[in-house]
């Protein structure tokens, strides 16, 4: 006789899986190639996924107390979103739009600067409602657990009160935190001292993050300074995230697979060298076409503000020799209120199609498992498989291709977060 579970979720035009063929992740070719069901069904319990298959046999030995008929929709994994700046206040919209004019800007780290002083003048609870509504668009977008950095605060404790923030996030989307005490230096301390501080601020924050991030990059910290952040913060116990060669090369891919980073993002610069390198190693390669396309990489401006690098249309090859080598490559929305003010991996997997010219499986397997690997949570989410966490969407079209080959509105029908639809 049948087992009575909690939901049953039939008939789904397409279940695409996103379970890895073997070990952690997808790599290679396998990223083209993901697991997709015809006429799909999912049995969900205890908030657990109980079984995925086809709907004749998942039906023939489960029944729902509740069904969901998904007929002529595709239901995947929620995205996992590894990379956001999500606790801040103030936009930088009118840097942004002197900009696209072609008038020389500020820097990336003028833009920060910026970005830390309307985020101090906030208190906490705008900082906190601010961020949950934030959490609110991205679950609506199909997003059910995403990392959150500090970052803005540039102080210690404007560091630890923006990390008190992302602790005291109660929301649907389960929130990683990630300490980014080095993110760019602070004008006019010392790099060594700041450097120094970071390191003795670990302990006290290690109840509020899970990550440490280290800005590996010429506007950021050196190799060594942040090897030496690296190796303290591996000391309390954190595991290591790098934003690695963004605005040049930096040696921020080596230094972060070096060091068994979880996860190395944006690689604008990475080299041929670091290529090699992540082909051999865990660390996941994280790309945010986001930035590619807000900061207009793609489209060398008049203005030559220093942020259109014209050796960056050339990315999508090296992200081609990146994916084709062996690499775990992930995408991420890096949602900051500067370099990508967006909250929704749908647009992600948008543009890093159209950006970095990647296949429609590779952009969804890089969004869920391989995301899921980048926080260490790829054995309880990021696939459709029995035992794991049942964070399912299900959407308004019937394949995943759709998804990526259309843009511009949100396709997702509703999100199912721990077995219960959370939106819309
Ligand atoms: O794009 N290292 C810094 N880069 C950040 C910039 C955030 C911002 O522009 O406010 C990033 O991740
Ligand atoms: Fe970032």
């Amino acid at each position: 006789t049948p087992v009575e579970v909690d939901l049953v979720i039939a008939h789904a035009a397409e279940v695409l899986t996103c379970r890895p063929p073997s070990g952690r992740g997808v790599r290679g070719a396998d990223l083209g190639r993901p697991e997709r069901i015809a006429d799909g069904a999912l049995a969900i319990d205890g908030g657990r996924i109980v079984a995925v298959g086809p709907s004749a046999e998942v039906l023939a030995r489960h029944t729902g107390r509740e069904v969901l008929d998904a007929s002529g929709r595709l239901v995947t994994p929620g995205f996992v979103d590894t990379h956001t700046h999500l606790v801040h206040d103030g936009f930088r919209h009118e840097e942004w739009g002197r900009k696209v004019l072609g008038t020389p800007g500020g820097t990336l780290a003028s833009g920060i600067g910026h970005t830390a002083r309307t985020t101090g003048a906030a208190g906490f609870e705008r900082l906190r409602d601010g961020a949950l509504s934030r959490l609110d668009t991205m679950l609506a977008h199909g997003t059910t657990t995403a990392e959150a950095k500090s970052g803005y605060g540039l102080t210690a404790a404007a560091e630890r009160r923006l990390l008190q923030v992302v602790a005291a996030l109660d929301h649907p989307v389960d929130v990683v935190g990630t300490f980014l005490g080095a993110h760019v230096p602070p004008p006019g301390a010392p790099r060594d001292a700041h450097v120094d501080d970071v390191i003795a601020q670990l302990g006290e924050v290690r109840h509020l993050a899970e990550f440490c991030d280290v800005t590996c990059d010429p506007v950021g910290f050196t190799p060594d300074e942040c090897l030496k952040i690296a190796r303290a913060a591996d000391e309390h116990g954190y595991g290591l995230r790098v934003h690695a060669d963004q605005t040049g090369h930096g040696e921020g891919a080596e230094t972060a697979v070096e060091a068994g980073a979880a996860s190395a993002d944006h690689l604008e610069h990475v080299t041929d060298r670091a290529i090699g390198m992540f082909a051999d190693s865990d660390t996941v390669a994280t790309l945010l076409p986001g930035v590619s396309y807000h900061l207009m990489d793609m489209v060398p401006g008049p203005g030559g503000d220093g942020w259109s690098d014209p050796r960056r249309p050339r990315l999508a090859e090296r992200y081609r020799r990146l994916v084709d080598s062996g690499a775990l490559v992930a995408l991420a929305t890096d949602y900051n209120p500067g370099s990508s003010p967006n909250l929704s991996m749908q647009t992600v997997l948008q543009l890093a199609a159209r950006l970095y010219r990647l296949g429609y499986g590779e952009v969804w397997q890089m969004s869920t498992i391989n995301a899921a690997v980048s926080l260490g949570r790829d054995a309880d989410i990021g696939s459709l498989e029995a035992g794991k966490r049942a964070d399912v969407v299900i959407w308004n079209v019937p394949s995943h291709e759709h998804v990526v080959n259309r843009f511009g509105a949100n396709l997702v029908a509703s999100v199912i977060k721990d077995g219960a639809v959370r939106a819309p």
